[in-house]
């Protein structure tokens, strides 16, 4: 079998993406006509760096198509703390498993374990690289809440600079016409120049500003993100900046009725509790999103018809 790995969104075409959201909706639809699909085959999930949504949505994922998960969660119960390298790591596991989902602190160690591995291999996040599959799980996301994923305005807002959902996103939704980003940051925490260049390239408007309710009235979606505290190299610097923005009620007054909200949590404080009632925001939903997505990109990276 000529195995295949997403490292980047851009690993997969814009007919493929639209492809596994269709596929996303028929599980949604019709969930037990997929529950033994992958019966008898195994996910591993090399986690290195901590993980609640994109970890357990995997490992649901994987059950839900009738199949089993073995991995670990942690770098300190791997033999990574005894030195070994990512490459021999997933050299090994491709012994034990069907197809490999990881999350690393260091940018390009899943496309190293790629290489190394005889077996498919997920990127679950990548340092402050790239998230490819909590992209899928976005685009799901707008797509169900808003019907299209061309023609918006995006605005992402918080830390864009070492927000690696944030550069996955740009990247994909930059694939659909008629779609416009507004980028809402601290000066220090923009989005890193090698993306603004590509957007610059293929000519996509984006404006960047450090005032979230100014520009609220244009936006049809928020993608809200917090502030990545293990990326800093200073506490004071985190400190300083972790509540550049906070969404409330009172700053969605001037908000469009059908705006959708996004955030892929962890949530810290950049979304007051008192807009989860907000029929706009979206995140909870998004979650769910995120296990089915999952589902259909195993079926296809396992080749399962
Ligand atoms: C994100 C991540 O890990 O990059 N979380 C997730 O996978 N849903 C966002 C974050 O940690 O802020």
């Amino acid at each position: 079998m000529k195995k295949r790995s997403v490292i980047s969104i851009l690993d997969l075409t814009v007919e493929e993406l639209d492809q596994l959201i269709a596929t996303a909706n028929d599980i949604i639809a019709n969930p037990k006509k997929y529950s033994e699909k992958c019966r008898g085959q195994k996910l591993a999930t090399l986690f290195f760096e901590p993980s609640t949504r994109t970890r357990l949505s995997f490992e649901a994922a994987m059950y839900e198509l009738g199949g089993s998960v073995l991995g670990f969660s942690e770098a300190q119960s791997s033999s990574a703390a005894k030195g070994e390298s990512v490459a021999d790591t997933a050299r090994t596991v491709s012994c034990y498993a069907d197809i490999i989902a990881m999350r690393h602190p260091k940018e390009g160690a899943p496309l190293v374990a790629s290489m190394a591995a005889s077996i498919p291999v997920i990127n679950a996040g990548d340092g402050g690289h790239n998230h490819p599959t909590q992209t899928l799980t976005d685009l799901l996301t707008i797509q169900r809440e808003k019907g299209r994923l061309d023609n918006m305005t995006i605005g992402l807002c918080g830390d864009l600079k070492f927000g690696r959902t944030v550069h996955s996103l740009i990247e994909a939704m930059s694939r659909y016409p008629g779609i416009k980003f507004v980028l809402i940051s601290p000066e220090e925490l923009k989005v890193p120049s090698y993306i603004k260049e590509d957007l610059k390239a293929e000519g996509i408007p984006y404006v960047q500003t450090t005032d979230l309710e100014a520009v609220m009235p244009e936006l049809d979606i928020l993608y809200m993100t917090r502030v990545q505290r293990e990326r800093f190299f200073n506490e004071e610097d985190y400190l300083r900046l972790k509540d550049s923005y906070i969404l409330t009620p009172d700053k969605l007054k001037t908000a469009k009725s059908d705006l959708a909200i996004l955030h892929p949590l962890p949530r810290v404080n950049e979304i007051a509790v008192a807009v989860d009632d907000d029929p706009r925001a979206c995140y909870f939903r998004q979650v769910l999103n995120g296990k089915f997505i999952r589902m259909a990109l195993i079926l296809k990276l396992l080749e399962v018809e």
